[in-house]
């Protein structure tokens, strides 16, 4: 661990914010999205956060997640009780309701069937959680539990026809419950009542906004940074350049930036994003060819997890000769996101990868990491680059990971097969771009899996290398979704790689989503 992994809070010079305590749902993050889109800065806790820690933070709210227990589990996660009487308004939805229903006093009946799906619900009592909503509306449910009575002190606010307590309300001590999910799409009215709940209930301002989060952030960078030097690792993506443009906005000339060529680029990159930053950034480039070395670094090297720590141990490596290059060069900035240090293993959540520039940076690492998006959500991020003036090129590149095509050559790495994927790479995006579905998809790249098959070509045998066509829909990279392209493209698509890309004899379509596949391969 690092000490700055560990460091607390929201980010400095943020002073209103709402927590969400985490028992282990589908949708906090989700929760926690839906919160920002109210322009309402907030932060995803562990359920067990100490009670001093959580009002150290002075929250303005809380609310309590989902998650797949029962409170009458031995184990369940519970919270202190405590935290009902601190006076700070909470709203707990699904399991947080029913956690606060159990902790009060109310009744919440267990039960071994769920009821799940777009429900009608009934509102009883407007005031604040439905105030400028009909009596009517649809929610979307999701749960076995359920609060039969409510507390001491509370009012049933909303029911449906099986749920006889939907949403309660104490409105004299600011606790409030609902047993339906806002956060999803489903429940169409779920942002107003998040609004109601962050503006009405806890005073929140909708101050969590681009040009706020640049003004502050620059602020912050300064105050860290001082008279300090800054080495900004860019890989041409809209994280690292927005990076880059926040602390060149802070320090100007104390800001040198570093692209690295680790041989696992896609087709034409190095050049494209040399000549990106040429253009837009005034900083100085310190530009490495470091392809040889990655190669012979990740020779024979099959485990996943062991390219990616490899790999994020060699930038670091070069990073810190170029850092003693410059002389005393203390700061290394980089464009970590919320979603790669949830998915790199917070406690709750399971690490699924190491994200190379999160877990997968060595102990021995001398610069002090500055990581000024470590907060936010690639939309977010987006804004932030908007704001900033960064050209739509680079605000909506395609996400392309730290470790590059390592983690889509499945197995060993070879010169050979990094040329084969990078080949039907190209020919995807290109004729993605042409067809005017590039905007259209999240992310669209080739994988190469580690097995031959036979095929036939000319009339000889082939034995040669699948490509899988990986083509996604997604909101923020936690979850994903196949994009239906249509056909006659993809026999095009299929049809030149084949034809273009020696080496190849057949084209597969990924249709999984994440969960339970994950975006990449590897
Ligand atoms: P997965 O494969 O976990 O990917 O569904 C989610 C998103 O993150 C990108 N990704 C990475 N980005 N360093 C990065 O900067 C990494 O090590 C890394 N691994 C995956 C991936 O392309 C997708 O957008």
């Amino acid at each position: 661990m690092y000490p700055n992994m560990l460091a607390p809070s929201a980010p400095a010079g943020v002073r209103e914010q709402v927590v969400i305590l985490d028992f282990g749902g589908q949708y906090t993050q989700l929760i926690a999205r839906r919160v920002r889109e109210c322009h309402v800065f907030c932060e995803i806790l562990p359920y067990d956060t100490p009670l001093p820690a959580l009002k150290s933070r002075q929250p303005k709210g809380i609310i309590l997640s989902g998650g797949p227990a029962s409170v009458y589990e031995p184990n369940a996660p519970r919270v202190d009780p405590e935290l009902f009487t601190l006076g700070i308004p909470i709203l707990g939805i699904c399991y947080g309701q029913q956690l606060m229903a159990y902790l009060l006093g109310g009744e919440v009946q267990p039960s071994q069937e769920r009821e799940y799906g777009r429900t009608l619900l009934t509102v009883v009592q407007s005031e604040p959680l439905f105030t400028g909503l009909d009596y009517h509306l649809t929610c979307w449910m999701s749960h076995g539990d359920m609060v039969l009575q409510p507390p001491p002190g509370f009012e049933v606010l909303a029911e449906t026809e099986n749920t006889p307590v939907a949403a309660m309300g104490d409105r004299r001590r600011h606790l409030y419950g609902v047993q339906f999910h806002p956060e999803v799409a489903h429940t169409p009215f779920g942002m107003n009542l998040l609004r109601n709940f962050l503006y009405g209930v806890c005073g929140c301002s909708p101050s969590w906004t681009p040009a706020n989060f640049v003004q502050e952030t620059i602020e912050a960078i300064r105050r860290q940074v001082g008279q300090e030097k800054v080495l900004c690792a860019v890989s041409g993506g809209v994280d690292s350049c927005t990076v880059a443009a926040l602390v060149q906005r802070a320090v100007g000339e104390q800001l040198t930036c570093i692209f690295v060529d680790h041989g696992l680029l896609r087709k034409g990159e190095a050049e494209q994003v040399r000549e990106l930053f040429t253009r837009h950034f005034p900083s100085h480039l310190i530009f490495v060819d470091a392809r040889e070395r990655f190669l012979q670094r990740l020779k024979g090297v099959v485990d996943p997890e062991q390219k990616r720590r490899i790999i994020g141990e060699e930038f670091v490596r070069i990073f810190e000769e170029h850092a003693d290059e410059l002389g005393e060069c203390r700061f290394l900035a980089q464009g970590t996101l919320y979603p790669d240090v949830i998915e790199s293993g917070t406690r709750l959540a399971a690490k699924i990868k190491t994200h190379h520039n999160v877990g997968g940076l060595p102990e021995w690492m001398r610069m002090e990491l500055l990581e000024p998006l470590r907060y936010l959500f690639k939309d977010e991020v987006r804004a932030v680059a908007t704001e900033l003036g960064l050209p739509p090129s680079i605000v909506w590149r395609q996400p392309f990971p730290g470790p590059g095509l390592a983690v889509r050559v499945l197995g060993e790495i070879t010169g050979e097969k990094l040329e084969i994927v990078r080949e039907a790479d190209a020919i995807l995006n290109e004729e993605l771009e042409r067809s005017g579905w590039s905007r259209r998809v999240w992310q669209a790249f080739a994988v190469l899996p580690d097995v031959r098959s036979v095929g036939v070509m000319g009339d000889q045998r082939t034995y040669h290398y699948p490509i899988v066509l990986r083509v996604v829909h997604s909101e923020d990279a936690m979850t994903a979704e196949p994009a239906e392209l249509p056909w006659d493209l993809l026999l095009r698509i299929a049809n030149r790689i084949v034809n273009e890309v020696p080496g190849v004899n057949r084209v597969l379509y990924d249709l999984s989503s994440k969960p339970p596949a994950t975006i990449e391969w590897e």
